[in-house]
């Protein structure tokens, strides 16, 4: 298989079809692209920057061709990078659930908060398994996951020193610069380890970040001395075997008082009541979806979610590359 050299967000609506640009692809553009097209977020293509464009939709390669080398864009979402990354630890954090660190700078080189990776579990499984960046240094990419079925039990079975064939980063992560000065990160069950990095980034780009983290149980907790590391993080459990009792709503509504802005990941009525409270409290939501995947790349409508329209009519999107985070708002729930 050819692996895609840039996936762009949205197909171009006149002249241009593809969804993701491949190496060594000769493609045809037309002379001009709507506002809303992908050339709003593309910086370069073969190394001409988008500020050399004639004028921002006019394409310096109008009514001709060209063949791909390099595309980047502008929130690094575009480059996916197919790398094959040496695990350097694979450690068991509690009962089927797992954190591996691999070195993979390609991708660390590119990746946004919020976007996944695709990863080639074994040769039995045909399908790559999406896993979310937990974080990245220096080279080193983590992931935090739990052994569901085969793949990720093959996952789990990595030893320090065996190579994985990964694909990222994928995807459009959280904007955290729309988050505000007190932004509060909330994650719920395996939907907990892709808020690290957020919090990490809202931090370092000095705002107070708080995390919420929801956990069926004691022994189901994880990551919470890294998050700890980073910000202020409330823990719950919802049997209360393990700090408060409840769920992360509960402790949501509590803090909504000064917040600027949520994000977060987990099961989906999760995501749709921490929405409703960011829109009570008039504060931006961004919340990362989760659907079954094929290709990961936008190319086989395996991961479709339903999507408000400006217009309020039904859409639907990728998961894999419009989201798989996306404004709360637009999200049909
Ligand atoms: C964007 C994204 C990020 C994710 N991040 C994480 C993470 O950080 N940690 C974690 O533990 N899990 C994460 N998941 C869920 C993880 O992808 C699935 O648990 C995993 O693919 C299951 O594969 P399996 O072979 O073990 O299970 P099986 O059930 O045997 O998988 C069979 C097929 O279904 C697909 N599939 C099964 N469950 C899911 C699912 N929930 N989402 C997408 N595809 C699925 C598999 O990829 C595979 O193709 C994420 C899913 C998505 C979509
Ligand atoms: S997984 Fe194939 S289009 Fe999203």
């Amino acid at each position: 298989m050819i692996q895609p050299l840039c996936v762009l967000q949205r197909t171009f609506s006149r002249g241009f079809a593809a969804i993701h640009l491949e190496r060594h692809q000769k493609v045809e553009f037309c002379s001009t692209f709507d506002a809303s097209d992908s050339i709003e977020t593309m910086v370069s293509i073969n190394g001409l920057k988008k500020d050399r464009f004639p004028c921002p939709f006019l394409f310096p390669f109008a009514q001709t061709s060209c063949t791909i080398e390099t595309v980047t864009t502008e929130r690094g979402r575009g480059m996916s990078i197919q790398e094959i990354c040496r695990v350097a630890e694979c450690t068991r954090l509690g009962e089927g659930l797992y954190s591996i660190t691999m070195h993979a700078p390609a991708i660390c080189g590119q990746t946004q908060v919020g976007q996944f990776v695709h990863i080639a579990c074994g040769e039995g499984n045909l399908l790559r398994r999406p896993i979310s960046i937990c974080d990245w240094q220096d080279g080193n990419l983590r992931i935090v996951f739990q052994v569901k079925g085969e793949g990720t039990k093959w996952l789990a079975a990595r030893k320090t020193g065996d190579e994985l064939d990964v694909l990222g980063p994928l995807g459009h992560g959280f904007d955290t610069a729309v988050l505000g000065a007190k932004p509060i990160f909330v994650g719920g069950g395996i939907g907990v380890p892709p808020m690290l990095a957020c919090a990490k980034k809202a931090a370092g780009e000095g705002a107070q970040p708080r995390a919420v983290l929801g956990f069926r149980n004691k022994d189901a907790v994880i990551l919470e001395e890294d998050f700890k590391a980073v910000c202020e993080a409330f823990i719950t459990t919802d049997d209360g075997s393990y700090a408060r009792h409840g769920f992360v709503t509960d402790v949501l509504k509590e803090l909504m008082g000064d917040a600027t802005g949520v994000a977060a990941c987990g099961p989906k009525p999760m995501l749709k009541a921490i929405a409703a409270i960011a829109d009570e409290a008039g504060v931006p939501c961004q919340v990362s979806m989760e659907e079954r995947m094929g290709c990961g790349i936008g190319a086989c409508l395996v991961c479709a979610c339903a999507l408000k329209s400006k217009n309020g009519e039904t859409r639907y999107g990728h998961v894999c590359k419009d989201g798989p985070v996306f404004d709360a708002k637009e999200v049909e729930w």
